[in-house]
């Protein structure tokens, strides 16, 4: 078990490290450190972590910790697990989601153990300490170790924290972190094509915003509540073909890459089996329809972009 008192480094002061810093900080644990390699950066950074140590180079923040958590970009990793001298009393560990800790082999050559940290969940920079703690709260944190000692340490963290943990295969990480992508950075950029496109049409950044705000807010709560067979709404849903000709007309138009998108789409709700697209099998016209819709989707997806 890590106990309040170890000594926590992190290493990289970015997204993740500074909200890692700020939570294990709120939650008792009293000796964390962090690096920054930037002299202009380390003030800010004090200021909202002023009980935790900042060390300017990986090395000393080695030297100063048990438990050493890296936080830099993946293909960073390696590059620092062979450029910072280990020991046999020291765990390192990294929080990257689809790779395995064998990426931290030159600590483990050194005696040290290692493992990996994930928290499925988006950080950003932007960090409000009073805020923090919730974005830990029932989040799933992928722990995995050499060591079943370090692994119970990890789990203890997590649930310490408010994550949940749990252990992926490393086969299955990839997949597992892809998941997470299209629900964090994916569903931003398919945001910004309805962005885009209001403010194609002449909304402002601000009604645009507002209307993104309105609607996906509405949406994700429905998910939330009532799951996603039963947010489902649109056009598919209602069997109204006309309409979604429509927007595929629109789409092609405004941008192929755009129509594309949409096309797949909705591919994927007609063909989702979870989906609650109900298709009377009696109707003979209805069932054309289908056809030629998918025909029509299919024809999008094929259109050179
Ligand atoms: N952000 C998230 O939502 C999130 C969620 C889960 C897991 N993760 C994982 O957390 C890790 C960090 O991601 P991030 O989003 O926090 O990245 P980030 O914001 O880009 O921060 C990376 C930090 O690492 C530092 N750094 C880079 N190379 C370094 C080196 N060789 N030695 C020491 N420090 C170094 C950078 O310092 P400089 O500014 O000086 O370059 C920066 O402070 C990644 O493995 C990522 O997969 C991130």
């Amino acid at each position: 078990m890590l106990a309040f008192n170890s000594r926590i480094g992190i290493i990289g002061s970015g997204r993740l490290g500074t909200n890692l810093a700020v939570v294990l900080a709120n939650h008792g644990y009293e000796r964390v450190s962090i690096t920054c390699r930037k002299s202009s950066a380390k003030p800010s950074i004090q200021a909202l972590l002023p009980k935790v140590t900042i060390f300017d180079n990986n090395q000393d923040l080695a030297d100063f910790s048990d438990l050493i958590i890296v936080c830099t970009p993946d293909h960073q990793i390696t590059t620092v697990a062979e450029s910072t001298t280990w020991n046999s009393q020291q765990s390192v560990i990294h929080c990257c989601g689809p790779l395995s800790y064998d990426v931290l082999a030159a600590a483990s050559d050194s005696g040290a153990s290692i493992g990996s940290f994930h928290p499925c969940q988006t950080f950003t920079g932007n960090i409000n300490i009073a805020s923090v703690n919730k974005l830990f709260e029932g989040t799933l944190i992928n722990i995995s170790s050499d060591s079943p000692t370090l692994l119970e340490s990890l789990s203890h963290l997590s649930r310490k924290i408010g994550g949940i943990p749990i252990s992926i295969p490393d086969e299955l990480r990839p997949l597992y972190h892809v998941a997470a992508v299209i629900t964090c950075g994916s569903l931003a950029a398919l945001m910004s094509i309805s962005m885009n496109i209001w403010k194609a049409i002449g909304l402002t950044e601000s009604e645009a915003a507002s209307a993104l705000k309105t609607l996906s807010t509405t949406t994700l709560a429905n998910v939330h509540e009532h799951g996603i067979p039963a947010s489902l709404t649109g056009p598919i849903l209602r069997q109204d073909f006309e309409t979604i000709d429509s927007h595929l007309n629109a789409l092609m138009h405004y941008s192929p890459e755009a129509a594309g998108v949409y096309a797949l789409l909705s591919k994927i709700t007609l063909d989702g089996s979870s989906l609650p697209i109900e298709k009377d099998p009696n109707s003979k016209d209805v069932s054309n329809r289908y056809t030629d819709l998918i025909e029509r989707i299919s024809s999008c997806l094929e259109s050179p972009r």
